[in-house]
């Protein structure tokens, strides 16, 4: 173990990086050059046996913590008994208990029905089908700085250009984007009630402009924009969508693949404005690493596609399931939805209080234990610091904490630790954190 060391490649990770750079492709991009070895709770060691703190969760893959217990019970033992039938041959329970599980905590109270996929662009991909049949409607409107995924039409949905999209045209047709409030960037002086007040009266001007509101199935946003850079809107904007969408008889879609299962100091960050979505899309932690992806929506949506029509041979399998049913009964037992909100006001405490000592701190935010910091070079012109941000990432992890960036400028830090990282461990991630950022700010 070599936490007071600074955390080197070692003579594995070396080896394993020569390989990889020879047998895998360069796209599949990695933050570090350290291979892991095992992984429990909120640490993860490589494989030569350097210990990092992990503040980036597998991009919040990981909620309930590396390999709880309890999940890596219900793999085994699923695993051991039947690992995959195909569900369009044969059904299983696991299958059903967690649709009706979802069904029930999902917001909104309207009857809803849940289909499961493997990735997160395939919840997305699955909903916009199911919203475009459901309407008859071809065109989807998500907004800009969005994350939907790497496949077609979630690429097309997406919006950073560069690396997301550079070149992989044409891009789906009958895709438009919106404005999404950033307050921090917004025009100087103007009040976040004004911000969304001037994006929310442009939708109308957007109908006139852009697409008729009657050609459009759905609107598709995430309720804290991730890879945008952890951008939080207010209850009233997701409001003020909600009453647009109901106007025009469009179908909102929540996609909660980042932002859900606790991580936001409620089950779902839609619960935080009060507003339920007509499909919610969720993935990552809901089965602590399995590939899981779940479409949960009002039933009389969710059963329009006829059989057949949905589906695909991995999706739901009952290992993905038991994982998932094993990580909603440790949400409930270790009470992550509060843990979260510990976690995240600490680290939020920590930003702020940082924000007076370091001027490339130009901005703090977050929901929940969903935080970050968004680096400039100067605060009067918000020049956005990407280089610094670059530096304090890798100096992190070279100090042995586990972080990330994010942003349409690559200037946010964000952090989505394991919401069971321990007191102890919290601090000790914050202080490397602190160094990394008063180096950076030199
Ligand atoms: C909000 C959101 N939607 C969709 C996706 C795509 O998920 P996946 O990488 O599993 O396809 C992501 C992944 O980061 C995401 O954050």
């Amino acid at each position: 173990m070599t936490t007071d060391m600074k955390t080197m490649p070692g003579q594995k990770s070396v080896q394993l990086h020569a390989r990889r750079q020879n047998a895998v492709a360069i796209g599949p991009y990695h933050v570090t050059p350290l291979y892991v070895g095992s992984a429990q709770g909120a640490t993860i060691i490589d494989v030569d046996g350097n210990e990092l703190i992990d503040f980036a969760g597998g991009i919040g893959m990981q909620n309930v913590g590396h390999c709880h217990p309890k999940v890596v019970q219900a793999i085994q033992e699923q695993a051991a008994s039947s690992i995959h039938s195909c569900f369009h041959v044969m059904p299983y329970e696991s299958y059903i208990e967690l649709a009706e599980k979802l069904n029930e905590k999902t917001p909104g109270r309207f009857k809803k029905k849940t289909m499961f996929a493997n990735s997160g662009a395939e919840a997305v991909e699955n909903a916009v089908k199911i919203a475009r049949k459901a309407t008859g409607r071809s065109a989807v409107v998500s907004f800009e700085r969005a994350y939907h995924g790497r496949t077609l039409m979630t690429m097309s949905l997406t919006s950073k250009v560069n690396p997301y999209k550079q070149g992989f045209g044409p891009f789906a047709p009958e895709t438009y984007k919106l404005p999404y409030p950033y307050y921090y960037r917004a025009t100087q002086g103007m009040l976040p009630e004004e911000v969304d007040e001037q994006i929310l009266n442009y939708f109308e001007q957007f109908f006139l402009g852009e697409v008729a509101p009657d050609n459009v199935a759905a609107v598709i946003m995430e309720p804290v924009q991730g890879e945008g850079g952890f951008i939080v809107p207010s209850a009233n904007f997701m409001q003020g969508v909600r009453r647009i969408c109901d106007k025009y008889g469009i179908i909102m879609i929540a996609d909660e693949i980042q932002t859900g299962f606790a991580r936001t100091g409620k089950l779902f960050a839609m619960e935080n404005y009060g507003v339920a979505a007509d499909i919610t899309t969720l993935s990552k932690s809901i089965a602590a690493g399995m590939p899981l992806s779940a479409i949960t929506g009002r039933a009389e949506l969710m059963d329009v596609p006829g059989p057949g029509q949905l589906g695909g041979t991995f999706s739901g399998s009952p290992v993905a399931c038991a994982a998932g049913l094993a990580v909603l009964d440790v949400i409930e037992e270790e009470n992550l939805v509060e843990r979260a909100q510990i976690v995240g006001g600490r680290m939020m405490d920590a930003f702020r209080n940082w924000q007076d000592k370091y001027d490339i701190i130009g901005d703090v935010r977050g929901l929940g234990a969903m935080v970050a910091m968004e680096l400039v070079t100067d605060r009067a012109t918000k020049e956005p610091a990407k280089e610094a941000t670059a530096k304090v990432v890798s100096e992190c992890w070279n100090n042995g904490l586990l972080g990330l960036s994010a942003g349409i400028f690559g200037n946010v830090l964000r952090f989505l630790p394991p919401l069971v990282i321990t007191d102890e461990q919290l601090e000790k991630g914050l202080g490397i954190l602190e160094q990394a950022i008063a180096t950076a700010s030199k």
